[in-house]
């Protein structure tokens, strides 16, 4: 079993509709449970303990939420421990500026952790081929973890 970490802050809602459709894709995929958080209940360990990652923020003033970025300053003393971990990320914004998703892949890579997909940018409420597009982008994250988990077993063996 691996476990997915779907990591995100909302406050009128939108981005919570686009974890909520991620988490589904990821647990649709055989061998996955998921842990859905809004960042301000989730602690340093649930990054620690998931087996990957889907990051996800508001735009606020063209970066992540605050309230995110304080989650991985937080983090800084496990980031050599979270390395490599797949990962994803999506976010909703008032305009189409993918300004706020950038934050976050600049948080990716300085946490090495490893980018599988390209992110996702919703603008407003978002559309139903939005939310698809995030569920796609959770099952392209539980089958890249699969599929890292069972190449590291064949290492192993
Ligand atoms: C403090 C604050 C700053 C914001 N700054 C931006 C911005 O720079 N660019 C933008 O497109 N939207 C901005 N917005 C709009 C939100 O990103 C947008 O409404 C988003 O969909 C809200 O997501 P939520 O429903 O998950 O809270 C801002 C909203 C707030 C509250």
């Amino acid at each position: 079993m691996v476990e997915i970490l779907v990591l995100y802050y909302s406050r009128s809602g939108r981005t919570e509709a686009l974890a909520n459709s991620v988490a589904k894709g990821a647990e649709s995929i055989d061998g996955v449970t998921v842990k859905l958080k809004r960042v301000d209940y989730a602690t340093v360990d649930d990054l620690m303990s998931c087996d990957a990652v889907a990051l996800g923020s508001p735009n606020y003033f063209s970066y992540m939420a605050g309230i995110m970025k304080d989650f991985f300053d937080k983090a800084l003393n496990i980031r050599e421990k979270v390395a490599g971990k797949p990962c994803v990320a999506f976010t909703s914004g008032g305009g189409s500026s993918d300004e706020a998703l950038r934050s976050l892949e600049r948080m990716i890579s300085s946490f090495r952790l490893e980018k599988v997909a390209d992110g996702i940018v919703s603008q407003g409420e978002p559309s139903e081929k939005k939310l698809i597009a995030c569920k796609r982008l959770g099952e392209t994250l539980a089958k890249k973890c699969m599929k890292e988990l069972s190449s590291n077993r064949l290492d192993a063996e």
